[in-house]
């Protein structure tokens, strides 16, 4: 259980952090969303591990991250104007992170993102079951996931944050000591990296993501249907009413699936078709075609339709699920003030395919010791 403990404001505070904050604060005004984040509101323990909020920042980019879920919290980047606008969905405090009915904004996800159909699976002749938290399925490593837990924090530079995680044998039923490391980074040519790495003491499973929520308007800015999107990709996974994969690629050719050219978000979402009933709208996973660009499969291209501002992903994984907030409720209260309201935001999610440990056509999420788990993924900004 996730045992809260808010200190003193005073004993809590982060001496070096707060050098760091003060160094940058000479080159560069406060934006009002770095105002809004106090350090103050995201120093606390947790299951009796120091939590904190860290910011990374280069010449083109400002990064909020808790190390509560290795969640990005707040991403600010420049638009035509060279105003930084905050393009992800968070809070302001850590208090809404442990009582936020969403529970995913800009976390880690693991220990095996996306869905395993009834939260069972077999490997090497033995069945393991992981606990179900979406109707009779497993999604994103189970009830408590690695968006739940508290990583060990390392900030050897302004622009880099490592964190570290070990989950434990049989930690929500998946086998095996498995050691994560992610670090973030900022990059010179205006990217997020995320760099993923992994090992374990027993054959297991491991499908690591980030869940970050864009609105790439500025968060609390609206509707996202009219974002413009393309993705790299010619097939998609068709999924059941549970969202969980039928096992077939299927051609977006003819389909409201079809982003191979730029397309709004909302511009088909109404249509009538099967899949985006199961969705709600779209929460379906897309095969890469595998386009290389910066050693990376180019995965999408999002563009703000107000901002201007672009984002592209690139990734070492073969997939990538896109989300577009169709669970949105209105039920929280964002860092902007805003509601977070009815896809107002949208996920890309670089990740291996849902359900692949039961499923013969799939890559393989398959980890055994000796091995590392390693991939990267960047979501890199610009504008037009
Ligand atoms: C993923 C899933 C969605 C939803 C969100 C979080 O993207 O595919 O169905 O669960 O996470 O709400």
């Amino acid at each position: 259980m996730v045992v809260l403990a808010l200190m003193a404001m005073s004993a809590c505070r982060d001496v070096n952090k707060k050098a760091i904050i003060s160094e940058t604060a000479g080159t560069n005004m406060q934006t009002p969303m770095e105002s809004t984040l106090q350090q103050t509101n995201f120093d606390t323990i947790i299951d009796g591990r120091a939590v904190k909020l860290y910011w990374l920042e280069n010449k083109n980019l400002k990064m909020a991250i808790t190390n509560y879920g290795g969640r990005i919290v707040a991403l600010l980047t420049p638009d035509q104007d060279g105003n930084y606008v905050d393009v992800s969905i968070g809070y302001s405090n850590i208090k809404d992170y442990l009582d936020s009915a969403e529970t995913y904004f800009g976390a880690t996800i693991g220990r095996v993102g996306n869905r395993i159909a009834k939260g069972k699976f077999s490997l090497d002749g033995t069945e393991y079951s992981v606990v179900p938290n979406n109707n009779e399925n497993a999604l994103h490593g189970g009830e408590n996931g690695f968006q739940d837990k508290v990583w060990g924090a390392e900030q050897p530079d302004t622009k880099t944050l490592i964190l570290r995680y070990t989950s434990p044998d049989m930690e929500e039923g998946f086998p095996g000591n498995l050691t994560v490391k992610v670090t973030y980074s900022l990059t010179d040519n205006r990217a997020v990296r995320m760099e993923y790495e992994a090992t374990t003491d027993k054959a297991t499973v491991v499908n690591l993501t980030n869940h970050t929520y864009f609105n790439l308007n500025g968060e609390g800015s609206g509707s996202i249907l009219n974002h413009s999107l393309q993705l790299y990709a010619d097939q998609f996974i068709p999924v059941d009413q549970g969202l969980i994969p039928t096992g077939e690629l299927k051609n977006v050719k003819g389909t409201p699936f079809d982003f191979k050219d730029f397309n709004t978000i909302g511009s088909r979402i109404d249509e009538e078709d099967r899949q985006l009933a199961f969705g709600g709208g779209y929460d379906h996973n897309f095969v890469l075609n595998g386009t290389k660009s910066n050693g990376m499969n180019h995965a999408a291209t999002v563009v703000g339709d107000k901002s201007g501002i672009v984002m592209d992903v690139y990734t070492l994984e073969p997939g990538i699920q896109f989300y577009c907030g169709n669970f949105m409720d209105s039920e929280n209260t964002l860092k902007s003030g805003a509601k977070d309201d009815y896809r107002t935001a949208f996920c890309l999610e670089t990740q291996h395919f849902p359900d692949s440990p039961n499923q013969q056509g799939f890559p393989s999420i398959t980890l055994r010791p000796g091995e590392v788990y390693h991939t990267v993924s960047e979501y890199k900004f610009s504008f037009r």
